[in-house]
């Protein structure tokens, strides 16, 4: 049997963090280590407690560690009053609150430090949300940069933000992370808005779910009726599939395009902070410091993450 590859998870669970959780842990070539919380869709008591519920309905047992509850620099920059309530909107049922998992009592900085430091090899990170914990890791030891393997992260955009017009929320929402974290060599794989506005999901998506027909599989269907209402209230519409991307890239990269690029995290700008600006044109411009997802074959990607969505909910404890 091939040996499988080790892998953290770190997350701001939200609706399409849960998705691509769930789509990792399905992976069977895959072993989930641990999973660390950060503030970012919502607070760090939010995205833990979202977080927490998703692996007891989904019977997921990685241990889960709370990390940072506030970036690096500034403020926290929170969008529950785009996606609901808790970060996790909904039009009507939901998950129940964990009753058997809790966090476990050690930090997630310290908890995802242990994991690179344990590693025989250097180690794959996957992050769906601001990178304060990837950063804060670094920041407490240097030498971790090196003991990361991959960085598969959703965030920044090689073209228009989300946020703002130049900044894509994660990105945003603690720049100096990602600064600290490209300055540190570490090799990312960045999936950004220019990617995932490529890979759309649907109401046809929410239906598939919803026909599982269990109460797990209705709070996931209407989570995702929730999210798929974030433009428009009265009116589901297709939304970008952002998280997931990651998760699904690790199970199928043949369906991606990759590019070396310099990316250069925007840290000063008066209206384009948090701007991932992107330069292709290397070496000739610049030394190339990450791999920048361009292309996806957008329906074949949602539909294998809605495959794996359905498959987790029929196997549900
Ligand atoms: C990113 O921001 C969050 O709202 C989503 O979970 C995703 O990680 C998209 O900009
Ligand atoms: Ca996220």
């Amino acid at each position: 049997m091939a040996e499988l590859t080790d892998v953290w998870f770190d997350c701001d669970t939200g609706f399409d963090d849960l998705l691509a959780l769930l789509v990792l842990s399905r992976n069977p070539s895959l072993r989930l280590r641990g999973v660390s919380t950060v503030v970012g869709n919502s607070s760090l008591d939010n995205t833990t407690a979202n977080t927490l519920a998703t692996v007891e309905a989904f019977g997921i047992e990685a241990p889960v560690y709370r990390g940072c509850p506030q970036p690096i620099a500034g403020r926290p920059q929170t969008i529950e009053g785009l996606l609901g309530e808790g970060g996790m909107g909904t039009t009507g049922r939901r998950l129940p609150e964990a009753r058997h998992r809790q966090a476990e009592p050690e930090h997630g900085v310290r908890a995802l430090s242990a994991y690179l430091r344990a590693a025989s090899a250097p180690a794959l990170v996957v992050a769906t949300a601001p990178l304060t914990n990837v950063a804060q890791a670094i920041n407490l030891d240097p030498s971790l940069a090196a003991k990361i393997s991959r960085l598969v992260v959703m965030g920044g955009s090689a073209g228009s933000g989300n946020h703002t017009a130049a900044a894509e929320f994660n990105a945003f929402a603690d720049p100096e992370a990602w600064d600290v974290v490209l300055r540190a060599g570490v090799p990312v794989e960045m999936f950004g808005l220019n990617l995932t506005r490529q890979v759309l999901i649907g109401p046809a998506d929410r239906d598939r779910v919803d026909a599982v027909g269990t109460e797990v599989a209705g709070a996931i269907a209407d989570y995702l009726d929730a999210y798929l209402r974030i433009r428009e209230r009265d009116r589901p519409g297709p939304m970008p599939l952002h998280d997931p991307c990651t998760t699904v890239y690790l199970a199928h990269p043949e369906w991606f395009t990759l590019e070396p690029a310099r990316v250069e995290m925007e840290l000063a700008g008066r209206i384009t902070r948090g701007q991932t600006v992107c330069e292709f044109r290397v070496p000739r411009k610049a030394e190339p410091n990450a791999l920048v997802a361009t292309r996806a074959e957008g329906k074949q990607v949602v539909d294998y993450a809605v495959d794996q969505v359905v498959a987790a909910l029929r196997d549900a404890p």
